[in-house]
């Protein structure tokens, strides 16, 4: 893929700026990028680089105190100094339904069903006719493997399993924008592959995403663009996964890269 023009008909971020109350400097600190609809952005970084906060703020989860998010040249979140202790971002519910995100720790609602837990959102938020989220709901877990599981409770599937309807809870609402925060660190590796196998079906059908992962054979199958995260900076970005794995030019990936090795 080649660099993408100027004007994003996908989702991009300009000088981003984000800091918690209480800490001396920012968390993450002029971060930009862009990402075309219909690519996946996979972001890289040690433990404590920023990754998860840049997902928050994406999701509207966190207020960014500089900086602009945007969808197709909207802009949905724009830094306001100040805000450092704000829970959430101002952002509008309609907006906030564009960009759908999946955690680490599968939080499925103990008390409802794979169902229930699938259609609460589009049906008491989005106000969506039940029955048609229903047969939508059964089709997405039909695309994830599990269409024999809509009464089960989460207690009784398997940490893979409950991923997996996690990723069709958020694809439910319609997701311009799918963010990913290391999905299977949680897992049992038995368990990693299949749900890294719906992740990639979904890339080919086109579902933009910014992945965040540990798994690096699956960052450089999946990844359209890298950028590597360092002390809330992009230290290295890339449009050639091939390339950024096997030649990274800045030593600081270099180093990044060289931890996944084992000779
Ligand atoms: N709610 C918070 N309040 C204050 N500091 C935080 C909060 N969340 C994360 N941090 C700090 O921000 C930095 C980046 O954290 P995080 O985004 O979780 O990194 P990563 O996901 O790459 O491990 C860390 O130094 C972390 O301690
Ligand atoms: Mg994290």
């Amino acid at each position: 893929m080649t660099e993408p023009e100027t004007t994003c008909k996908g989702f991009e971020v300009n000088h981003l700026v984000k800091q918690y109350a209480n800490a001396d400097k920012p968390v993450l600190d002029d971060i930009s990028f862009k990402v075309e609809h219909g690519s996946v952005l996979v972001v890289l970084g040690p433990s404590g680089s920023g990754k998860s906060t840049l997902l928050r703020t994406i999701a509207g989860l966190e207020p960014i105190q500089g900086g602009t998010i945007s969808i197709n040249n909207q802009v949905i979140d724009a830094g306001k100094p100040g805000t450092e202790r704000a829970g959430r971002s101002d952002r509008s519910s309609e907006l906030r339904t564009r960009i759908g995100m999946v955690f680490q720790s599968y939080d499925l609602f103990p008390n409802k069903t794979v169902l229930g837990n699938i259609t609460m959102a589009p049906v008491l938020v989005q106000k969506r006719d039940k029955s048609e989220v229903e047969a939508e709901a059964i089709r997405l877990l039909g695309r994830v493997g599990l269409a024999d599981r809509k009464d089960s409770w989460p207690h009784e599937l398997s940490g893979g399993q409950r991923q997996r309807v996690a990723i069709c809870r958020a694809l439910i609402l319609h997701p311009e924008v799918l963010l990913l925060d290391e999905i299977t660190a949680a897992l049992d590796p038995e368990m990693v592959r299949e749900v890294l196998d719906v992740v990639l079906e979904l890339a080919k059908s086109g579902q933009t995403m910014l992945i965040v992962t540990h798994e690096m054979q699956f960052a450089r199958a999946i990844a359209d663009h890298i950028i590597l995260l360092d002390g809330g900076r992009i230290v290295e970005e890339s449009y050639d996964a091939q390339a950024f794995f096997e030649h990274p030019q800045t030593e600081r990936a270099q180093q990044f890269l060289h931890t996944f090795e084992f000779e």
